[in-house]
């Protein structure tokens, strides 16, 4: 599991530039058709899985998670950060937000319809990524969908970057999504797309299913 240390490093880091962050990214997803796409498909998945809650681990402000609401998921938001919930809150205050971890999600075994995490696992080091995975799929029910998001490289493995807040690692698509499948998730669809003006690297999405027999 991910040492409580680097959970505290990254929450110091997101409450210290939260309001900043919250300013810069309030519209990013009216800018970015291909995220919208892949959060239309996830929520029509969630709804025909049979319409269970939905975590948004690592939800920041949380703009995906009153996104998905939008389109009639049962979402709520966790974050590591006090600062991001609070904004989230703020911002959206018929929608639920918790603290929390990815690493320990308070829900029950096989629960949720879906877990969707855009940009958040980045900041788990390497060597703890299989544990999360582990507690995605826990608390996923049989045919459930993992959405993950992340900056991108095509060098086999996970590769360490200046992220603007706080340590963060891009993935070759290839070993996250045998991570995925190490898990016990189905990959369904993988999306690499290039970097936007403001961004340096690829960009990555990988949409996987806990097996209905799972
Ligand atoms: C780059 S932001 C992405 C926010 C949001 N998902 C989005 O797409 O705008 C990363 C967020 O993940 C959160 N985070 C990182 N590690 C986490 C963990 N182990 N559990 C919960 N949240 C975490 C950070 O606090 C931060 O708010």
């Amino acid at each position: 599991m991910t040492g409580s240390a680097e959970l505290d490093a990254t929450r110091d880091a997101y409450d210290g530039v939260a309001v900043r962050y919250a300013e810069l990214f309030a519209t990013e997803l009216e800018r970015n058709p291909l995220d919208r796409a892949l959060l239309g498909a996830f929520a029509e998945l969630v709804a025909d899985a049979g319409g269970r809650p939905v975590a948004d681990a690592g939800c920041g402000p949380g703009s995906v998670t009153a996104h998905l609401h939008g389109l009639g998921v049962d979402v709520f938001g966790v974050d590591l950060s006090a600062a991001m919930v609070g904004l989230a809150r703020q911002a959206y205050p018929g929608l639920r937000f918790a603290e929390g971890s990815m690493t320990a999600l308070e829900a029950a075994d096989g629960s949720l319809g879906g877990v969707v995490a855009r940009y958040s696992v980045i900041h788990t080091p390497p060597e703890h990524v299989p544990a999360v995975l582990a507690e995605f799929r826990r608390v996923l029910a049989p045919g459930g969908h993992l959405l993950l998001a992340f900056q991108a490289d095509t060098a086999p493995g996970a590769h360490a970057f200046d992220h603007r807040v706080t340590l963060a690692y891009r993935w070759c698509p290839d070993t996250l999504a045998g991570l995925v499948a190490a898990a016990g998730l189905t990959e369904t669809v993988r999306l690499v797309r290039e970097p936007g003006p403001a961004e340096r690297f690829l960009q990555a999405w990988l949409l996987a299913r806990r097996p209905d027999d799972a």
